[in-house]
């Protein structure tokens, strides 16, 4: 959209969050809410979007930046008519149309806005109000109509008498207005109401005194309307985006075997003929193939898991990536920067950081794999640490292409093992291993031959195992 831009109001603190944070940078769906709203501004076709921040402003930049959006600072939270002011003044001169959205409202679709953009160019309005039929209106400024159809007035519920309160048609809080209106009334706005602030909302009696009009746009969906001030509604509107989320999965293909004990942020997505099973939580940046299987517990953050894995049940993922067919879990940890080979398995108990594992290999019970290269087709013996850290820095373990760890081997790091080699089970390695040998660091086996019956035969009693009698020449 060519010359349009969005003002979103996001100064004030919301006090009945009961929070010390904005509550505007509270999350839904895994992301700020006011992300939500900027989200649908951008993808209706919008370009410059500007935020008017006010309290706690430091927690609301994170999204701004996302967007390369631009700041206005109000100062002082004097009201919506107030907010918009200060955003009007960092929009550029360029744009002839400004919609402006509430930060509170995240479940806005970009739809809706572009058809509220249509709807003020067609009848060359002062400004178009998207408006919402509720079955409870309470707490929402109620729009009043003229007999042709379009706003005579909002008036806040806090203003309103009995019959205004009975009105279900409420103000959404999202407008589109003709910039030079909007410019040319803003500085007119008065305080006598019962909150004494700004409100936005008294530039339609000013459009009217002008002789313009404006027009209401009712929401085909009246959810969408709805504005979060507590957090009651912030747990409805994550409701909803969820519901919304994991039914657009299910239309795409994906297997959801319990859709209301599943877990979905915003910006997830999964391939066609992946099966997802209860109590998996997909979260932040996560992208997962095709045909992948999901297991029960799973929780998987910022990842790449790629086709046909296999995540079995509680295993737990952070920027990790997962290559084509490999197996994960039970009770699996992927850390940062672990990077599992194609067709590679990684078992249950199994911690991997900042590490890769090449193609086919395995480590399937029990082991710590940090800051390391493991080559392909490598087996990591049950219970093998890398000993990556000496208390001040951290070091690097290589392991090549085929090597066998036996069970409970310590690498301590920096280390490296050529490829085909041998570690021999319960080995604490120290010193670079050679490609195709044997390492060994264990103290020689001794056996004492009857030693139990001569020190310790009350053990043998209290198992209730007979003494056996020493052979002839065997000294007591
Ligand atoms: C506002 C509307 C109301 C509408 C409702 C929809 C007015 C006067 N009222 O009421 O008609 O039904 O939204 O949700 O506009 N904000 C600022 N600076 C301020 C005041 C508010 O940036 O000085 C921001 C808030 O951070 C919030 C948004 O504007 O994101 C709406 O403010 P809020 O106080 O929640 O308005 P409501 O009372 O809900
Ligand atoms: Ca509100």
């Amino acid at each position: 959209m060519k010359r349009v831009s969005a003002i979103i109001l996001a100064a004030g603190l919301g006090k009945r969050m009961k929070s010390a944070m904005p509550k505007v940078a509270h999350t839904v769906l895994g992301n700020p809410m006011v992300w939500h709203v900027a989200r649908a501004a951008r993808e209706a076709g919008i370009s410059e979007i500007v935020f008017v921040l006010g309290h706690g402003r430091e927690s609301v930049m994170g999204t701004v930046e996302r967007f390369g959006g631009k700041v206005a600072v109000q100062e002082r939270q004097l009201g919506t008519g107030d907010a918009a002011r200060s955003g009007l003044s960092a929009v550029s001169p360029r744009a002839r149309e400004v919609v402006v959205l509430c930060g509170d409202a995240p479940l806005i679709r970009p739809r809706t806005l572009r058809s509220l953009v249509a709807a003020r160019r067609k009848k060359k309005a002062a400004a178009s109000v998207l408006t919402g039929i509720l079955p409870d209106p309470a707490g929402y400024g109620r729009v009043l109509r003229n007999p042709d159809g379009n706003v005579a007035r909002i008036v806040e519920e806090r203003d309103g008498d009995a019959t205004v309160r009975r009105i279900r048609e409420v103000n959404s809080g999202t407008y589109v207005f003709d910039r030079a209106f909007l410019a040319r009334n803003l500085p007119r706005l008065t305080d006598v109401n019962a909150q004494r602030e700004l409100y936005l909302t008294d530039l339609v009696v000013q459009a009217l005194e002008e002789g313009k009009v404006v027009v209401p746009v009712v929401a085909g969906d009246p959810d969408e309307v709805r504005g979060i001030n507590s957090r009651r509604e912030l747990a409805e509107a994550t409701a909803l985006l969820l519901r919304a989320k994991i039914g657009a999965l299910l239309d795409s293909g994906v297997t959801i075997v319990d859709p209301g004990r599943t877990y979905v942020e915003t910006e997830v997505s999964v391939g066609a003929d992946s099966i997802i099973e209860p109590g998996v939580a997909l979260l932040g940046s996560t992208r997962i193939g095709r045909g992948a299987r999901i297991q029960a517990g799973c929780v998987v953050e910022n990842s790449r898991v790629e086709d046909g894995v296999r995540l079995q049940p509680y295993s737990v993922l952070s920027g990790a990536r997962v290559r084509k067919g490999a197996i994960v879990g039970p009770f699996a940890r992927l850390r940062p920067e672990a990077d599992i080979g194609e067709g590679a398995h990684i078992g249950n108990f199994v911690e991997v950081k900042k590490s890769r594992l090449g193609k086919g290999s395995k480590a399937n019970h029990l082991a710590y794999i940090g800051d390391s290269l493991v080559g392909r087709k490598a087996n990591i013996g049950a219970g093998t640490i890398t000993c990556n850290y000496d208390g001040i820095a951290k070091h690097r373990t290589i392991i090549g292409d085929g090597v066998f760890v036996g069970s409970d081997t310590q690498f301590v790091a920096p280390v490296t093992i050529g490829k085909g080699a041998i570690i021999g089970a319960g080995a604490t390695i120290t010193q670079d291993v050679p490609p195709y040998a044997l390492a060994l660091s264990r103290v020689e086996q001794k056996v004492l031959a009857n030693w139990v019956i001569r020190k310790k035969p009350e053990l043998l009693a209290k198992a209730g195992l007979k003494i056996p009698k020493l052979p002839k020449g065997e000294a007591k």
